[in-house]
């Protein structure tokens, strides 16, 4: 087969790369591992910056996340005693909006079908070829298990972390960065009316709880424990105890209302980025490079923001033969990506407890700062609301 972009990985990025591809006229392929069915129930964040809205609406893919989204000017912060609300329309002139990593991904796959995109999912043994000629391949395995060959002119690797794109790229060009923090979150999704309009970010001495919601009948929330906690600790009762004290049930006037819980897992907290994110012919977005704890909501919208860049450059070299974006892929989506896992880690680091005192005190003069102070405050809603794609 042959094809001009094979892209591995039909998620957020793989689908809205080959979406972006198409609306140029640009042919692909995209191969997936998992079923559609899987891809599209898989239960990720859902926080979507200002740049990503707009960028959804500029190619045809916002008409639900307006009907069924919800568009929020801030967050609150708040510990013991305290709650703030950071109104990031007011401080950074952007807003964000709630709406589900599962619909977003069931919207693209959507426009790809009506667009007729050739998908192939249920694939194995993806291997990657010749990515320093002008006539890489992939090789897999179909569904019914036939063995493929794809040819294409160039390789997009949208396989998160755990394709094969992230190993095609030689140790000795590579470079790695990668850090775990002691602490894993348990996330659950409750068929509860959300008890807040706007997100809630909660520091306490117990650990870090996030308020989140996915619509006015489901609520999703987080709750700090250790790394690789056991599930089975965490009785529903339990889950709800522990959110009422950490996001302050009770004080000012604020209850916390419980309800049946229907999914809880634990989540792996680790930052990691991988330079370049280009070698040859093959080009890499979204968690296939890099990785950010979910506390700065970024994960999506870093994936988004790569595809945005990526799409205008392998049109220039496919249609015009001008290499020069495609030559600077990588390191203008690299200012990006250390952005967001700078902001993220520094989220991180500044609402989760690390038992140390001391480390409580800097973390609750940084969160009096950023709260009190409209300096510290705009820092957190620029970077929160996302800076525009390509900055
Ligand atoms: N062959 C084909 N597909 C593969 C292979 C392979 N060998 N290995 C992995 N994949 C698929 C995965 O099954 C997954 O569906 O690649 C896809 C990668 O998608 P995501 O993990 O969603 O990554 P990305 O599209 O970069 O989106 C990043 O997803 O994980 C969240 O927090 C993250 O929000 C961020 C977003
Ligand atoms: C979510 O809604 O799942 C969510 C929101 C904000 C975060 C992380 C996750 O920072």
């Amino acid at each position: 087969m042959r094809t001009e972009v094979a892209i591995i990985g039909a998620g957020p990025a793989g689908l809205l790369l080959s979406h972006l591809l198409s609306l140029e006229g640009i042919d692909s392929v995209v191969l997936e591992t998992r079923t559609r069915e899987y891809v599209e129930a898989r239960i990720r964040a859902g926080i979507l910056e200002s740049s990503t809205v707009e960028l959804l609406d500029a190619v045809g893919l916002g008409d639900r996340l307006r009907e069924e989204g919800d568009e929020h000017r801030g967050i609150y912060l708040r510990w013991p005693g305290e709650r703030h609300h950071l109104d990031f329309v007011d401080l950074a002139g952007r807003s964000v909006w709630v709406y589900g990593q599962t619909e977003v991904t069931k919207d693209l796959g959507r426009a790809r079908e009506e667009a007729g995109q050739e998908f192939y999912y249920g694939v194995s043994d993806t291997a990657v070829h010749d990515l320093t000629t002008d006539r890489p391949y992939v090789t897999f395995r179909s569904a019914e298990g036939e063995e493929v060959r794809l040819d294409a002119d160039v390789i997009a690797g949208c396989d998160g972390s755990f394709g094969p794109s992230r190993g095609a790229v030689p140790d000795a060009v590579k470079r790695t960065w990668e850090r775990t923090y002691p602490y894993s979150w348990l996330g659950i999704l409750a068929d509860v009316a959300p008890s807040t309009d706007e997100l809630i970010y909660a520091w306490h001495p117990n650990g870090f709880a996030l308020h989140s919601m996915r619509s006015e009948t489901v609520s999703r929330l987080y709750l700090q424990v250790a790394p690789g906690e056991d599930i089975a600790e965490w009785p529903d009762d339990r889950i709800w105890d522990e959110l009422a004290v950490r996001l302050g049930h009770g004080q000012d006037g604020w209850e916390l209302t419980p309800g049946p819980i229907t999914d809880k897992s634990v989540l792996p907290m680790r930052s990691y980025v991988m330079e370049p994110m280009r070698y040859g012919r093959l080009f890499l977005a979204g968690d296939a490079a890099h990785i950010v704890p979910p506390t700065g909501a970024k994960g999506l919208n870093l994936a988004v923001a790569d595809v945005a860049l990526l799409a205008p450059a392998l049109t220039a070299m496919l249609r015009k033969n001008n290499t020069a974006l495609a030559d600077a892929y990588s390191d203008t989506a690299l200012r990006r990506v250390w952005r967001c896992t700078h902001f993220s880690w520094w989220m991180t680091t500044m609402l989760h407890t690390s038992g140390d005192p001391f480390d409580a005190r800097l973390q609750l003069s940084q969160l009096r700062w950023v709260a009190g102070s409209e300096a510290g405050a705009t820092g957190l809603a620029e970077n929160y609301a996302g800076l525009p794609i390509g900055m």
